[in-house]
């Protein structure tokens, strides 16, 4: 019974200081946040089913510049279509994206159906999706739930109900309903996504949270077990050790040719080990296979950080060594580092290099 009464205390709370936060801090910009138009919106959720946001943005805007209303999309050549969605892959999405908005310019006369049952019977809309939509476009009452949700709802209320299970997800659609402020829920609902996307992420920002005082498991210090899974997703933890190598304007890139994270990206001299390393040994072992001693360089900066992927804890090591040379390693190539940007690197290396982190 205790455990109701903080749940609705929390609950309670939540709801209120996310709108908040949405209000006074959010600042995730998106092309398709803040639209009414059904149509708009259910065009960005098939595609972001599909992919990430930082690649659907691109794909949206064409898909909204060159079919503006779904009756244009209905009519278009379905080549056009198909030509547009290349690169998202999964083209049985793209198949029904065409039926259904042909569906709805025949059945609907074009007019988006307005209903959260109607939505959800459309060929390629799932719960998650109709909710979005409904939400969004008519603030109707309707929670979402997805891999965000699951995580800060099982953290600020500490559950530990697997949500792999019928049992967690009969339970989270419930307690996801209940905490829903059913008179903002389009506001809500997207705060909640931003706010998982960026705040509550698996490896959370705890200390920009504006909850941390009420979450059940920041004071229990387990948000890094929430949620719980049934089947255990085993987490590979990895060390990328990282030299990073300068000669005055000049710095050392080599391409990640691996079929691994970041396949064809750029990055720095790279030592990696499957435990924490010892320091001392990455510098033997940059001797042992460059040959470059201690006598060769100044050490610059040194960098740490870690970075959950879905099935990774990626535990970066930046060490920045002034050479006295432009000493020639196979692979690695000297560019200025003006020109970096023609290199794609990944954003954590990029990020890093802007903050002049290394
Ligand atoms: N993923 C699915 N729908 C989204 C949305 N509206 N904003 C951000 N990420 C999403």
């Amino acid at each position: 019974m205790q455990e109701q009464n903080i749940e609705k205390k929390i609950r309670a709370k939540f709801s209120k200081a996310l709108l908040k936060w949405n209000r006074e801090v959010n600042d995730r910009s998106m092309p398709w946040k803040g639209e009414r138009d059904p149509y708009k919106i259910w065009l960005s959720e098939i595609i972001l089913q599909q992919t990430r946001v930082e690649q659907g943005w691109s794909y949206y805007e064409r898909f909204a510049k060159t079919f503006p209303t779904i009756k244009d999309l209905a009519a278009a050549p379905e080549q056009q279509v198909f030509k547009l969605w290349e690169g998202l892959g999964y083209y049985s999405r793209c198949r029904n994206l065409i039926a259904t908005a042909k569906y709805i310019a025949e059945e609907y006369k074009g007019v988006f159906p307005k209903t959260y049952e109607e939505i959800l019977s459309l060929k390629g809309v799932g719960p998650y999706t109709a909710a979005a939509i409904a939400s969004f476009a008519y603030n109707l009452p309707y929670s979402v739930l997805d891999g965000n949700v699951f995580r800060v709802l099982s953290r600020i209320l500490d559950i530990e109900t697997p949500i792999d299970t019928t049992e967690g997800k009969n339970l989270f659609s419930g307690v996801a309903q209940n905490i829903l402020p059913k008179k903002e829920a389009g506001e809500y609902n997207q705060a909640l996504m931003d706010f998982g996307a960026t705040v509550c992420k698996p490896l959370p920002e705890c200390a920009h949270c504006f909850f941390k005082k009420d979450c059940q498991a920041f004071s229990l210090h387990k948000q890094q077990a929430l949620p719980v899974k049934e089947k255990k997703m085993v987490i590979k933890e990895r060390w990328l050790n990282y030299f990073v190598l300068r000669h005055k304007k000049k710095i050392a890139i080599c391409e990640r040719r691996e079929k691994d994270v970041w396949q064809n990206l750029y990055e720095f001299l790279l030592l990696e080990t499957d435990r924490k390393p010892n320091i001392k040994n990455l510098f033997a072992q940059l001797e042992k296979n460059y040959a470059i001693s201690k006598t060769d360089f100044n050490i610059v900066k040194e960098a740490q950080l870690s970075q959950r992927l879905s099935h990774q804890l990626i535990h970066f090591i930046f060490i920045t060594l002034e050479l006295s040379e432009e000493r020639q390693i196979d692979d690695m190539y000297w560019v200025d580092s003006n020109n970096l940007e023609q290199y794609p690197l990944p954003k954590t290396l990029q990020s890093l290099l802007q903050k002049q982190q290394v």
